[in-house]
């Protein structure tokens, strides 16, 4: 088959890891060329931390990634590390600003991380080529051979960059899982994660009825808990807390949510009932919980008539149990529509930890979101992508 062009390193994907990890490869000298089927670039960080992008967190740690194997993230990140990425960023004179937790975003707009990514893949001489399709790839003995919409390429490395399936309007697809399975290469089943949650058909109803009503909750499923803010929608819960937890959840679980966090209610409440007896419990919940929603959980326990005092230990006890451990069962997720992320993917047993390089499959590698490596929500998910790209963008070693 006669090929059209050749490469020494070809990436599909133009995201976030593919951009950093062909700088990388261009910058040290080898033939790049990035593949991509979209119209425009790393869409994604377009449209990341509300168009501002939360392009890392200077607390970024093993311990805010979930992988099968926990361990696997921790060479690429001690090798591209925050200050790394930061470092790139006051070179292209990027104004940023710390958010809460150690969350950096862009002050001006998300399309200066796309830019600065841009001017450095230029100037290492790496190609990008947009609204390429690749309907095939075969092993040959020196590397890979691709057809695509742009003609037969070959190359000695592959990088396999083409990100999760969320928000497949966007152009995510499920490429990557597909090249992985027709080399061999096991995937840990895909799910959506940092997704709002639907309700039950049971209390659909009456919770979209308060959509809007914010408030600071500790949401948690067994030992993992996150203190952030939740917010209930038309739809169901999303906030901070509901994404972050939303990545351990698995169907028919139960949500545990402490509305209260910061304070005990028992001793809200005996304070309370001391200083203003004859109040009633509504107006008291809503102290410390939004009106509506104090008015919920009041007609819930029917309590909306009942003043402070007349409140029985057992019924105080029901309260709190209620304010601090209350059930959550969601009916669901909204999926890969609105997820920020895809839980699985390639599975990191595969691969090398150092170069991201399948073990089975040599030269073929796989960055970013694909792999079985899912960030919390607050800059992780870029400090991965850019961390695997650098480690997959510094092979080989000698060359
Ligand atoms: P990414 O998805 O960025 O790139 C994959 C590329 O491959 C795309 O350009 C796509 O077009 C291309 N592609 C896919 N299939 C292809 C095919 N068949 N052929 C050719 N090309 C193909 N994270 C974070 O850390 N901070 C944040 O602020 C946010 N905010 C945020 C908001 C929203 C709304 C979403 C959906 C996600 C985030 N994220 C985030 C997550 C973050 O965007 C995500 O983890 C990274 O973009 C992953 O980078 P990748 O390069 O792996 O994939």
């Amino acid at each position: 088959m006669k090929i059209d062009s050749h490469f020494d390193v070809i990436i599909l994907g133009g995201g976030a890891a593919g951009l950093m990890c062909a700088i990388e490869a261009g910058k040290r000298g080898r033939k790049t060329l990035v593949l991509d089927h979209a119209k425009k670039p790393a869409e994604k960080i377009r449209i990341s931390g509300g168009g501002r992008c939360n392009f890392t967190n200077l607390h970024s740690s093993p311990k805010n990634f979930l992988s099968q194997n926990p361990h696997f993230c921790k060479s690429a990140l001690s090798a591209y590390g925050p200050q790394d990425f930061i470092n790139l960023v006051k070179k292209h004179h990027i104004d940023f600003e710390e958010k809460t937790l150690g969350q950096l975003f862009c002050v001006h707009s998300a399309k200066d991380i796309i830019e600065m990514l841009l001017i450095e893949l230029a100037q290492a001489g790496a190609e990008l080529w947009l609204e390429t399709t690749i309907s095939d790839i075969t092993k040959s003995v020196t590397g890979f051979e691709l057809a695509t919409s742009a003609g037969r390429l070959s190359c000695e490395s592959l990088v396999v960059a083409t990100g999760g399936k969320s928000i497949p309007k966007m152009g995510a697809t499920g490429f990557g899982y597909q090249i992985a399975t027709q080399f061999n290469l096991p995937i840990i089943e895909p799910r959506p994660a940092l997704v709002p949650f639907t309700y039950p058909s049971t209390i659909a109803e009456t919770w979209a009825a308060m959509a809007g009503v914010a408030m600071d909750v500790r949401a948690s499923i067994n030992k993992v808990a996150f203190d952030e803010a939740m917010l209930i929608t038309h739809r169901g819960l999303s906030g901070p807390a509901i994404l972050q937890i939303s990545s351990y959840w698995r169907e028919g679980q139960t949500v545990a949510l402490d509305l209260m966090p910061r304070e005990k209610f028992s001793d809200f409440i005996a304070q309370r009932r001391k200083d203003t007896p004859k109040a009633m419990l509504a107006n008291a919940l809503s102290e410390v919980l939004p009106k509506r929603f104090a008015g919920y959980l009041a007609q819930t326990l029917k309590a909306n008539e009942i003043k402070l005092a007349e409140l029985s230990n057992t019924m105080i006890e029901a309260i709190s149990q209620m304010v601090h451990q209350f059930q959550y069962t969601p009916g669901g997720t909204e999926g890969y529509r609105t997820a920020e992320v895809t839980l699985g993917g390639v599975d990191t047993n595969a691969l090398s930890q150092k170069t991201m390089e399948a073990k089975t499959v040599p030269n073929l590698y796989f960055i970013g979101e694909v792999v079985d490596v899912t960030g919390h929500l607050g800059g992780h998910n870029f400090q991965w992508a850019w961390a695997s790209g650098f480690a997959a963008g510094q092979v080989p070693r000698d060359f």
